[in-house]
């Protein structure tokens, strides 16, 4: 009998075929996401009924979820994220789960460094004032020597530590689960680290430990001039303490990517020296495909595992 598999990602192989071609080299049937956006959960479950295997996006795979699909082997996560995903259900139901841990770093870092330098020049500002008519020469500052702040030194934090020392930034880190401390990089507590710096950004996988780890604490702590970014998971910001510290003018802005409920659509909008977008870190097209092709040979590596028992 072929293996059912679901791909629920919003978007897969648009650039490249090869991650689907391998699949289909297999002796499978390949369902995509027909909606071309985040499944909801009722869209979900008759899609994935009957599947053996999935290669899923950031849809909500709860305890509730997993028990309604009794034939389901493999869960191969395309991205690394796996706060979607019930972990301890996942095995108790003997779900083998996979995900890919390098694909998005690239993608993730330079879209920080994007809006970083963003933020600090007020570019996505200035377009739309001139295309509102507004000649207005917005004066702005510099990356280099500024102190930037990560919180989470995984492979995208040390990455963007790289990126930013190119800029000429000073780069400090908090990671308390770091199992020894990076000798190029400087490593403060949390509330040095937010006191300290001129952009502080986050990278951390979200967790019950790290749920709202940003509150009302933690961003008085940051200077007046100082930015904040999140291209992590939108519930390691407490977002309606973050609207407060903006309203106050008590930090000069952030850029945010990720947001507790997506789509997101609330009071965040309204902020001209906050930048909003819709959950792109890994969306370059040559993460999407190297992460694409890792997440196929996760699926079928679990299939063979199974076999091999
Ligand atoms: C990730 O890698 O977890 C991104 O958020 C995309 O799913």
């Amino acid at each position: 009998m072929k293996k059912q598999i679901l791909i629920s990602t919003s978007s897969f192989a648009k650039f490249d075929q090869a991650p689907l071609d391998r699949l289909k080299s297999e002796e499978v049937d390949v369902t995509l996401n027909p909606f071309g956006r985040k499944v909801t959960e009722e869209e979900f479950l008759p899609l994935a009924k009957e599947i053996h295997g999935l290669i899923a996006g950031t849809e909500t795979l709860s305890a509730e979820v997993l028990k309604q699909l009794p034939s389901l082997k493999v869960i191969s996560r395309c991205g690394v994220g796996m706060d979607n995903v019930d972990l301890e259900s996942a095995k108790n139901l003997g779900i083998k789960v996979f995900n890919t841990p390098t694909g998005p770093t690239q993608a993730v870092g330079e879209l920080t460094i994007g809006l970083m330098l963003d933020l600090l020049r007020e570019v996505s500002l200035s377009d739309s004032e001139v295309k509102s008519g507004i000649w207005k020469k917005r004066m702005g500052s510099l990356l280099a020597d500024k102190t930037v702040g990560i919180i989470g030194f995984g492979q995208i934090g040390q990455y963007v530590a790289k990126l930013a020392s190119a800029f000429g930034a000073k780069v400090v880190y908090y990671d308390p689960f770091l199992s020894s401390k990076h000798d190029d990089y400087r490593s403060l507590s949390l509330e040095d680290l937010l006191s300290s710096s001129d952009l502080v950004t986050l990278h951390v996988s979200y967790s019950k430990d790290t749920h709202h780890l940003i509150n009302e604490k933690q961003l008085s702590l940051m200077k007046s001039n100082a930015y904040l970014i999140n291209c992590s998971r939108g519930g390691v910001v407490n977002e309606e303490a973050l609207v407060d510290c903006l309203n106050n003018n008590s930090i000069a802005g952030a850029a945010v990517d990720v947001f507790e409920n997506e789509p997101y659509n609330g009071p965040l909008t309204q902020f001209k020296n906050v930048i909003l977008t819709p959950h792109i870190g890994s969306y370059a097209k040559e993460a999407r495909i190297k992460m694409e092709i890792e997440s196929v040979e996760n699926l079928l590596k679990g299939f063979e595992e199974i076999v091999k028992g």
